[in-house]
């Protein structure tokens, strides 16, 4: 059996910085309350005239990983795209990638598990490997929240924390030993309108929506039950770890960089805590970035990486929770 390992990272953000102050001016809220109860200091907001959408995002990240693995679009055998804001209702954006790449015909995954999707995705590559079947995939993250937010003080909850990016990853064939150890995926769909967004789909079409003209529907905002969401997450993320380790038997404290899905600073410092971590052990960028699901870890991977925070030889361990209820994690020796 074949290894995975990550051979190329790359990252795009829109350049639109919007503040905790520039959010004042929207609705009522305060940077302080933001940055006490998250840590979010600010995120990347589209600017629609720019045309940047989940799939260019998405395309100008991954042509950073290539460049980085060494590789030119031809050499990709398979596309894995993560996302819950595609550019369309369908197709999903993996096959726009290969179009905005002009790669040869390969095959495109659209994966639909939010702010899991990532390590979702990467366990789904890393099996293609692992098999032989598939000698280097890309595996993207991205997300255009901010066209769908509720910018309110009806939405205030859900609209301060969630920003937009992208991130990808070549995923490649190895033989030594190093790369992916392990990933382990969860689920719980009891809880699934805890978080989500709810219509238009097909349990709400538009004509439904548009039939009824209700100024207090908000069911194609998305919602969250922000407390419920809090308590799931610290415990489902620390199991997550704690499985991680256990399934290579090591202890958490022998990680060397935990890179969680950035949900909440509060959540990460809890979990932190929890797993006797020491602040070198964890990567936090949510203060400038705000929750971008499913591209939040490969964006803090790109980064953690270009700030030598990642060293040959290191245990990574990727954790991430968030709506289905979903959860997931994968360990990495680097
Ligand atoms: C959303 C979250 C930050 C809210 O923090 P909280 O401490 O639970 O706050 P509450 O929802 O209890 O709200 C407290 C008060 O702040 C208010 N409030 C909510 N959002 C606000 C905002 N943006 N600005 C100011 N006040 C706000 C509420 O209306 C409430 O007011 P009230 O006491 O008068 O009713 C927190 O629940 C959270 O982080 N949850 C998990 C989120 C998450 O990780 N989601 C993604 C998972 S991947």
């Amino acid at each position: 059996m074949y290894t995975s390992r990550i051979a190329g990272i790359g990252h795009y953000v829109p350049d639109n910085v919007v503040t905790n102050a520039d959010l004042e001016k929207m609705m009522d809220t305060s940077d302080e309350w933001i940055v006490e109860r998250t840590g979010i200091k600010e995120r990347r907001w589209i600017d629609p005239s720019t045309g940047d959408l989940p799939s260019t995002m998405g395309t100008k990240a991954a042509q950073i990983a290539i460049e980085k693995a060494g590789l030119t679009p031809d050499d990709i055998d398979f596309i894995v795209f993560a996302t819950l804001s595609p550019d369309y209702y369908f197709p999903g954006p993996g096959v726009q990638v290969q179009d905005q790449l002009g790669i040869k015909e390969i095959g495109a995954l659209d994966v639909r598990n939010q702010c899991s999707g990532f390590v979702y995705g990467l366990s789904v590559a890393d099996q293609f490997i692992k098999t032989g079947m598939y000698r280097n995939i890309l595996v993207i993250g991205s997300e255009y929240h901010s066209g769908g937010l509720e910018k309110t003080t009806r939405g205030r909850n859900v609209t301060v924390i969630f920003g937009d990016g992208a991130g990808a990853v070549v995923l490649q064939r190895g033989e030594d030993g190093k790369g992916i150890l392990s990933t382990h995926l969860h689920s719980e769909g009891k809880h699934a309108e805890e978080l989500a967004l709810i219509g238009p789909a097909t349990s709400r079409w538009v004509d439904q929506i548009m039939s009824e003209n209700d100024e207090s529907d908000t069911s194609y905002f998305p919602y969250m039950n922000g407390n419920f969401v809090f308590k799931h997450a610290v415990t489902r993320f620390s199991e997550a770890i704690i499985e991680a380790a256990a399934a290579n038997n090591v202890q958490p404290a022998d990680i060397n960089l935990l890179i969680p899905h950035q949900a909440n600073l509060r959540i990460t410092q809890f979990i932190q805590r929890k797993m006797g971590l020491s602040d070198d052990q964890v990567y936090n960028n949510i203060q400038r970035y705000g929750n971008t699901t499913a591209a939040s870890i490969p964006i803090a991977l790109s980064e953690a990486h270009m700030e030598g925070r990642i060293k040959d030889g290191d245990l990574i361990c990727l954790a991430a929770f968030g709506s289905g209820f979903t959860w997931a994690s994968a360990l990495i020796k680097w």
